[in-house]
């Protein structure tokens, strides 16, 4: 439909003056999602296989202590066997490497996710490279990676596949949007990109260097904020009617959680944005489990198929 000059001067009026953001429920939507997984992982489990899920956690880095509880807890929810292995501080490489590989030889385990940031000392990137690409339910390892890239089949990260997530359950289609993404992480920033390309989105990566970011940022259809900085992005730089999402989790000087958007003044001009907490966190959780399911199918010689309102498995 070609929306004829009235129905365009009644969009942009509400766009200058009325729009308030609806917010984009990542808790609700998290809970869908998980509602989900846990009837796939009962129909592997009545097909004979239990899905299984392994944590490691080096150090006691307490955000971490938080993260990997809340995994677990989660897990365990939907039906998947998960083991959180913790491990000392002081665990040198090649201990942490041969638990790792310990985990990929383990048939009860089909996922495998080692909680970063690891302590000072450790080599990340040599123990994501250690994890089986099959079992590497974080996506992080350079295969899935490349597979993202290459667009052919392999595990997403999770948190950039969240994001993705939410917006196919709020019906925000991303084809011919321009989506500007701050911040540019391995674990965020760099994949979101790549699936919002995916989409068929235009897409700006910004960063440190950025000459302008303000105005980046508002020419944005949709914003990705992850970036780790207490609102940096101010709500007057979000285009009238831009959808925010907004990955950061920060304490704010009063304690409270932040996220990387000024929330407030953002959702006077958004038409939809996550909250901090409550939005873009819980998604990630969710696409956790997603993909545990999704690999323990793989390994099992199962297929699991897009049907209408999720995921179908069956043997392959
Ligand atoms: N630390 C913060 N986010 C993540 C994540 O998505 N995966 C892992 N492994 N560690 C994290």
């Amino acid at each position: 439909m070609v929306p004829h000059e009235g129905h365009l001067m009644t969009e942009e009026r509400n766009q200058e003056s009325e729009m308030t953001g609806q917010i984009l429920d990542g808790k609700a939507t998290a809970m869908v999602v998980r509602e989900g997984v846990a009837a796939r992982v009962a129909a592997l489990v009545a097909d004979g296989v239990q899905p299984g899920l392994a944590v490691v956690l080096v150090g006691e880095d307490p955000a971490s202590q938080v993260y990997v509880r809340n995994k677990d807890k989660a897990a365990s929810a939907a039906g998947i066997a998960v083991q959180t292995r913790k491990l000392a501080a002081e665990t040198t490489q090649a201990e942490l490497e041969a638990v790792v590989l310990e985990l990929n030889e383990d048939a009860a385990v089909h996922g495998i996710l080692v909680q970063l940031p690891l302590p000072k000392g450790l080599d990340e990137q040599r123990v994501v490279e250690v994890i089986s690409p099959e079992k590497d339910v974080d996506g992080l390892h350079p295969a899935n990676v490349a597979a993202l890239v290459q667009g052919v089949e392999g595990l997403l990260p999770c948190t950039p596949a969240g994001c993705i997530e939410l917006l196919d359950r709020h019906d925000i289609a991303l084809e011919g949007k321009h989506v500007v993404v701050i911040g540019r992480s391995q674990l965020v920033g760099k994949p979101v990109a790549q699936l919002a390309l995916g989409r068929n989105a235009t897409v700006t990566i910004c960063h440190s260097r950025t000459k302008d970011l303000a105005a980046e940022v508002a020419r944005a259809d949709v914003i990705v904020a992850a970036v780790g900085w207490a609102e940096l992005v101010q709500g007057d730089w979000v285009k009238p009617g831009a959808v925010v999402l907004d990955v950061g989790i920060n304490r704010g000087e009063d304690g409270k959680l932040v996220g990387d958007v000024d929330f407030e003044a953002a959702s006077q001009r958004a038409s939809w944005i996550t909250p901090v907490p409550g939005g873009v966190g819980p998604m990630t959780i969710a696409m956790l489990l997603s993909n545990t399911v999704m690999a323990c199918a793989r390994q099992t010689g199962r297929v699991e198929t897009l049907i209408e309102d999720g995921l179908e498995t069956s043997r392959s």
